[in-house]
Order: structure tokens, then C-alpha cells, then sequence
């Protein structure tokens, strides 16, 4: 043992002063391997705690591996030291070089703008549901009342992935499938991603975002519908945005609203933006059809309700200003890093 004890002092002397003198990182790569590598007396050394006598093992063992991880550590020092000497550094280090920023990820646009409306309708009570993207012709068109023979469920308009199955069109057949399972009265917001065969283009995308709203009560009227959805231009859009109802069609909404906003850039002027009529469109609403309770087993002559579904990245670009829709396809960091 106490030989053992004496020989592990002098290796780790020995390994401590060579470590110190090492001015270069290679110098200091042999240090480690001379006195640290597998062949190394230490190693060695720390291998032959076996051969020693069973009583003084534990001690002899903990002893060695101390030395060791003090070597180790100083090595590390020394490694870090001998990297920052200035006489290697300065031919690298040039202070007069503009800093590199790090690419830093940000939230999309289009998710900051759901965030925030689903937040808005939270406050009214409404809470977050979601639903399949590939969907049934059953709740994408025949539970919404919307015959298979309905111009929306045609190939031209529609993907279809079988006969009888779709990427969903529209966030709607969540609207049935919610009611379905859950009795009422029912409040929810319903983001998510629909498909439609549209050419890829500035204004169309064939996959793009959308907000259902489904609300169902007893009692719900027309002027709750209005009501609802002004408070959500109002809060969303400033206080000052006007809402317009124009009549409209919808198979599963009786009857149909198109809702649009007074124009954010013009405020009724009439300017591009609008096509010079002073108006934004932003969503597709109305009261349920009594045709889809009834289909979801819900008693159409107690129960009233409204839906609305809008598009995120429309009013993503309003919001932001942004002139084509295909910079939210891009990923760019650079587009992406303005809006976090
Ligand atoms: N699903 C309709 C569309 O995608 C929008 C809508 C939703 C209309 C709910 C009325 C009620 O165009």
C-alpha cells in the first residue's frame, strides 16, 4: 500500500508539471497520452489495485482515481489556456469583424394570428377542438347538409384520397363531429389545416389555414351571432373597424352571412386592398341549418346556433400588411424573424 501510495504521488507530480509546461495544444495531446493514456504508468498502476491486499483495495482504488480526475481537470485548465495565448489567437482574431448573429426560429405569422383569435373567442367561452385532415365524405359534405353532387365535392375542387374518403375542404366537418359526441350547449374555436385543388398562385395556396366557430344553446339568436361576431372585429381589428353582413349561401347555415371589415388600409375610401370598395371579406357565417342538428342527433326545434369560418392566412396578410400569400409557405427565417 504504501508503495502503491508513493508511486501514485510521483506519477501524479510528474503528469502535473508536464501539463504546466505544455504551451501547445498537441504538446499537451502527448501529455495526456504519456500520462493519461491506456498505456500510461497511472493506468497501470490503477490496474494493479487487484493485485493488492483485499483490506486495502477500496482505499488504494479511491486514492488513484482522485489523482486521476486532478490530472484530468488541470489538463482541461490547461487546454483552455493554452487555446487563448495570444501569440496563436491574434492572427484569427480580427475585433474590427461585424458580429455573427445566430439564426434565431420564430412563431409564424399565421400561428400568432390563431393564437390570438382563438383567444378572443375564449373570452366569449369558446374553447379549442380539433379534427382529422383526412376526412369522410360523411362529415366533410353529407353531414353539412352539402349533397355529394354539391359543385364543393367535386374532383376538380377536392382531393379525393378513396371514394369515400377527402383531405377535408373546409374545418366545418369538426362542427359535426363535435356535436356528435358532446351535448349541448357548445362553444368552439376549431384551427387547422384544409385542402383544396386551387392553383398555387399570390392569393391561393392548396393547403391553408383555417378557424371554425361553432357556438349551440339553447336561445341563440340572430342578434348573438352579430353580436358575437362585431365583438371579435372590434377587439381584433380595433375599435374603430366596421362589420357588414351581406347575404350569402352556405348548405349548412340558414341563413348565410358574408362578413366583411371596413378596409384597414382606407377605412372606406376605397383603395387597392379592397378593390375600391371599402370592404375586406374575412369570414363565411350564419345560423346552424336545422338539417345538420338533425344529422348529429341534436333536437333542431330546442336548439339554435351560428357558425363562421374564416381563412388565417387572409387575415394574416391584412394584418401585416403582407402582399403575397406565398411568403407564408417559404420558411424563410428572414420573413419569419419580423413577426416573433
Ligand atoms: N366552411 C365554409 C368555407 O370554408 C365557411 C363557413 C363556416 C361558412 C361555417 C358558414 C359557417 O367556405
Amino acid at each position: 500500500m504504501k508503495d502503491f501510495l508513493s508511486s501514485l504521488r510521483e506519477l501524479e507530480e510528474a503528469g502535473s508539471a508536464a501539463i504546466n509546461t505544455a504551451a501547445t495544444a498537441e504538446e499537451l495531446e502527448r501529455v495526456r497520452v504519456e500520462y493519461l493514456g491506456r498505456k500510461a504508468p497511472l493506468t497501470q498502476l490503477l490496474r494493479s489495485v487487484g493485485r493488492l491486499p483485499q483490506d486495502e483495495r477500496r482505499a488504494a482504488g479511491a486514492e488513484a482515481n482522485q489523482a486521476k480526475s486532478r490530472l484530468l481537470e488541470r489538463l482541461e485548465a490547461r487546454a483552455a489556456e493554452v487555446v487563448a495565448t495570444p501569440a496563436e489567437v491574434s492572427v484569427e482574431l480580427d475585433l474590427t469583424l461585424p458580429g455573427r448573429s445566430r439564426w434565431r426560429g420564430a412563431r409564424h405569422p399565421c400561428t400568432l394570428v390563431t393564437d390570438e383569435i382563438c383567444e378572443i373567442f375564449k373570452e366569449l367561452g369558446f374553447v379549442r377542438a380539433r379534427g382529422p385532415e383526412a376526412e369522410s365524405t360523411w362529415y366533410n359534405f353529407t353531414a353539412l347538409n352539402t349533397p355529394l353532387d354539391h359543385p364543393a365535392a367535386d374532383e376538380q375542387d377536392t382531393f379525393y384520397l378513396s371514394e369515400d374518403t377527402v383531405l377535408r375542404t373546409h374545418t366545418s366537418p369538426v362542427q359535426a363531429r363535435v356535436m356528435e359526441k358532446t351535448r349541448p350547449p357548445v362553444r368552439i374555436v376549431v384551427p387547422g389545416v384544409v385542402y383544396r385543388r386551387d392553383p398555387f398562385d399570390a392569393s391561393h395556396a392548396p393547403a391553408f389555414e383555417q378557424i371554425e366557430g361553432l357556438a349551440v344553446d339553447e336561445g341563440i339568436d340572430f342578434v348573438e351571432f352579430k353580436a358575437s361576431i362585431s365583438y371579435f372585429v372590434h377587439r381584433f381589428f380595433g375599435e374603430d373597424t366596421e362589420t357588414r353582413f351581406r347575404p350569402s349561401f352556405f348548405p349548412f347555415t340558414e341563413p348565410s352571412a358574408e362578413v366583411d371589415v371596413s378596409c384597414l388600409l382606407c377605412h372606406g375610401e376605397g383603395c387597392s386592398a379592397c378593390k375600391g370598395t371599402g370592404w375586406l371579406e374575412i369570414m363565411g357565417a350564419g345560423m346552424v341549418d336545422p338539417a345538420v342538428f338533425d344529422n348529429v342527433g341534436y333536437d333542431s326545434e330546442r336548439y339554435t346556433g351560428f357558425a363562421f369560418g374564416m381563412g388565417v392566412g387572409r387575415i394574416t396578410m391584412l394584418r401585416y400588411r403582407i402582399p403575397d400569400i406565398r411568403l407564408l409557405y417559404e420558411g424563410d427565417v428572414r420573413f419569419l424573424e419580423q413577426f416573433a
